[in-house]
């Protein structure tokens, strides 16, 4: 059974010849020259993606947003800096009780690079510790944790909790002495937590001692577990982020509509009070009603 050909985007209407068609044949070069066919084209004509780009891309923006709008991006863009310089770290780094101190020595020492990148890996964690404080207080502050946004925020909160766990699990796998006394340290506050403190606790020492299983579990979830649950929920972050839009900021009063739209004249007139938010639908502000807010 032959399969449907595939359908032609409008924009290569007509179709140009394929090779084989008509009167004679056309090379596949000039088939695509003449459809103008990009690498882009190619791509979307098989996926049709170019509608989620638009979508995600094209928003209108309210007015007023400024700098402090930058920090989730900011925030974003730590991230990225942290997954990439921990990819190539992990191509040197051994996990191992005895051998994690000197392969942080030898990165710092003799990989070509290595000390600029453990370093970027080092500090970038700060930068992003205190970016994802900032733009909480950002988002707190200018309400946009308020219907319809709440979900988001509450995603925000579990991200800030995992970027706090990749900050405590990434500081034991130098394994020298401040990272080894600073863990159990940690360990021990989160053992002070009520009700799941203690297994908390003995769930993250992975033994009766701070030792060879601590690494290895710390590794594990800072290497793999964590950052997978942040990319899921950055992506889930994201996704609510585009479709809801972003908060105007609060000292920027919503227009007064010009004229009376006709939806808010049939609810005046359901109401029979001819009023709608202390105005008359003619626009005018009742005496002793309403602040012109709508
Ligand atoms: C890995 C961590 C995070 C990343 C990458 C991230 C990224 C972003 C980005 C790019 C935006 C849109 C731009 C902006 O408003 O700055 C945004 C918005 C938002 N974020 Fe985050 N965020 C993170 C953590 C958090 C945290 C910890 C919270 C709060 C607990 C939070 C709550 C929100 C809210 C409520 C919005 C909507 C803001 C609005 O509509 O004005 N985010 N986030």
């Amino acid at each position: 059974m032959r399969l449907p050909a595939p359908p032609v985007p409008r924009k290569l209407n007509p179709a140009p010849k394929r090779p084989g068609q008509g009167n004679g044949p056309v090379s596949a070069r000039d088939a695509a020259g003449e459809a103008g066919t990009t690498v882009m084209d190619w791509v979307d004509e098989r996926t049709s993606l170019s509608g989620g780009v638009r979508w995600m891309l094209f928003r209108k923006v309210p007015k007023g947003i400024y700098w402090f709008y930058t920090l989730g991006s900011a925030t974003l863009f730590a991230f990225i800096v942290q997954a990439t310089t921990g990819v190539f770290l992990a191509m040197f780094y051994t996990p191992s009780a005895t051998q994690a101190y000197s392969s942080i020595a030898h990165i710092n020492n003799e990989v070509p690079l290595g000390q600029l990148v453990h370093g970027m890996h080092k500090w970038g964690s700060s930068v992003m510790v205190i970016l994802i404080f900032l733009h909480m207080g950002r988002t707190f502050f200018f309400g946009a944790y308020k219907y319809p946004r709440e979900l988001n925020w509450v995603i925000g909160v579990v991200l800030l909790i995992l970027t706090m766990t990749m900050a405590f699990t990434g500081y034991l796998l130098p394994f020298d002495q401040r990272s080894f006394w600073a863990s159990i340290v940690g360990i021990n506050i989160n053992g002070t937590g009520p009700v799941v403190g203690p297994y908390l606790s003995d769930f993250l020492r992975a033994g009766p001692e701070l030792g060879a299983t601590t690494l290895a579990r710390f590794y594990s979830i800072h290497m793999l577990l964590v950052p997978g649950a942040i990319i899921a929920l950055i992506g889930a972050h994201m996704y609510l982020v585009v479709k809801l839009g972003t908060t105007a900021p609060p000292w920027v009063r919503a227009e007064k509509p010009k004229v009376a739209a006709p939806v808010a004249q049939l609810d005046a007139g359901a109401n029979g009070n001819g009023r709608v938010n202390g105005h008359r639908v003619d626009g005018a502000p009742v005496d002793g009603e309403g602040n012109g807010a709508l």
